[in-house]
């Protein structure tokens, strides 16, 4: 027998007891979805892919992992941007799904808090909140299958981060299994607590380096009543950013959302749902709002009115279509939260995450726009994203038929990212904003961010595991986290 097969025999049959015989993946065809990301750019091997039902339960198969020297793989919904869920080839590893552990624990209606396991799809969660005319506002195209555990390990954004913060902003408390298998429980609901370090944040956006997080404490709003929906056309980027500039400051605390769709990306979403145009395609940007708020007399469609009218008349927009009901507005944002869809269809796509200063994000597109366009003649590059948070996708696809060869393929993804990360830092911005680093950006993390920076995240790191079971590959290089063993910060 391999040492593998033997590895493998050993940890299932440990497994089944830990579990009581149930939960075990260890054949190819049930581990297959597993092993992948949904884009299928990332594939790894593991021995296994356990699906526990208990907090306990996640703490013995850790305790296994440790002892057999397996790696530990967390795994929510998969549906990641950079990978970050699958794992690498060059450590036996076992796959930590949290899918399993699924329940709403506790809605505090007068807290404005729920207490929800790893497992919990976002939009389970949105809907146990109805009864309670409760929101939980994290909002992303991924919304029916991304889970809790996911959402706050990459520390999520999506499209209302501009209003309500991202993960970091809406997590009230935590409850992490560490590397060593210890249960920490910190599912505070508080808005306030100095009580010493606050843990919880280093594991928001660890992408399950530090550990697994198994239920979070999360913060809810009042579902506001009022809600409406406009798409208008744009001459400009710096337009949309002053656009958005007359929206702060006429509807005040009340804009949900304010996105961005440069015109060959809505092109390619249209076809993709084979649909007709919202309005005529004349113009090289458009931006989706959603305004809301629960105050009696408050009407969306009458401030869209007064502010779109008046941006016309002073030229700093071309068009705008204000979505009658709900229908129209549902149809309107299907087209935004399903642009990662038509770009897979369209090609090899490789969809950038940076962030700079709002004030910089009209430099920032002019620059990236010519280099791109200059080094990818035949690339089809296109915009997308948060302009309230400065935070616009860069997504370059290239035609299949021309990069037919993996290695085709990930050097032209390599060299576009570098192109897109070096536009961003000489602006003062992130090469990750809301979708991690996985282990699509550890060499671009290497390169861009601080040694300094890298020494300190490496000593958390060796912290909280010192033998590198947890995600190893994944935010930190190998090297690093065996460097840290050798000094102090
Ligand atoms: C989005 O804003 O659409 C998501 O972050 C996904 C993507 O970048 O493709
Ligand atoms: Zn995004």
């Amino acid at each position: 027998m391999s040492d593998v097969s033997e590895m493998r025999q050993k940890l299932v049959s440990a497994a089944t007891k830990i579990m009581d015989g149930k939960g075990t993946l260890s054949l190819p065809s049930e581990m297959a979805g597993y092993l992948v990301d949904w884009r299928r750019r990332y594939r790894g091997e593991a021995l296994a892919v356990m699906l526990p039902t208990s907090v306990e339960q996640v703490s013995e198969l850790i305790k296994l992992g440790r002892s057999l020297g397996i790696a530990i793989v967390p795994q929510a919904g998969n549906t990641g941007m950079t990978g970050g869920a699958v794992p690498i080839n060059n450590r036996p590893s076992m796959i930590l799904n949290v899918s399993k552990l699924n329940r709403v624990r506790d809605i505090d209606s007068q807290n404005n808090s729920v207490i929800v396991e790893a497992g919990c799809i976002l939009a389970t969660l949105r809907e146990s909140l109805e009864p309670a005319d409760k929101l939980f506002p994290m909002l992303l195209g991924s919304v029916g299958s991304c889970q809790i555990g996911g959402l706050v390990s990459t520390n999520a954004g999506g499209i209302n981060v501009l209003r309500y913060g991202n993960m970091r902003e809406l997590v009230l408390g935590l409850e992490v299994v560490l590397p060593n298998g210890k249960i920490w429980n910190g599912l505070k609901v508080l808005r306030k607590d100095n009580s010493g370090y606050d843990l919880k944040q280093l594991f928001i956006g660890a992408e399950g380096t530090l550990g697994v997080v198994t239920a979070a404490a999360l913060k809810l709003f009042p579902k506001p009543t009022n809600t409406g929906t406009a798409m208008v056309a744009l001459p400009s980027m710096q337009s949309a950013v002053d656009l958005l500039r007359v929206f702060a400051d006429g509807a005040a605390g009340k804009v949900e959302a304010f996105e961005i769709i440069s015109k060959g990306q809505l092109e390619n979403v249209l076809l993709y749902h084979k649909e007709l145009p919202p309005m005529p395609l004349s113009s090289p940007w458009y931006v989706m709002i959603e305004l809301a708020d629960s105050s009696i007399n408050w009407d969306p469609n009458q401030v869209f009115e007064q502010i779109l009218t008046s941006s016309i008349e002073r030229g700093l927009i071309h068009d705008a279509v204000i979505a009658s009901d709900s229908k129209k507005a549902e149809r309107l944002w299907r087209l935004r939260h399903t642009i990662s869809e038509a770009n897979m269809r369209k090609g090899f796509s490789v969809a950038n995450d940076t962030s700079v200063p709002i004030s910089k994000i009209a430099v920032f597109i002019e620059q990236v726009d010519q280099r791109l366009k200059q080094e990818f003649k035949a690339a089809d590059v296109y915009y997308a994203g948060h302009v309230g948070d400065g935070n616009i996708h860069v997504i370059i696809v290239f035609d299949r038929g021309l990069y037919d060869t993996d290695e085709k393929r990930e050097t032209a993804a390599a060299r576009a990212n570098f192109i897109v990360h070096e536009a961003s830092v000489e602006l003062d911005g992130s090469i990750s904003a809301e979708h991690g680093v996985g282990l699509m950006h550890i060499e671009e993390l290497e390169r861009f961010k601080s040694d300094v920076d890298l020494e300190m995240m490496a000593q958390i790191k060796r912290a909280f595991d010192p033998d590198n079971i947890m995600n190893p590959g994944k935010v930190l290089a190998a090297a690093r986290v065996v460097a840290a063993r050798k000094m102090a910060i």
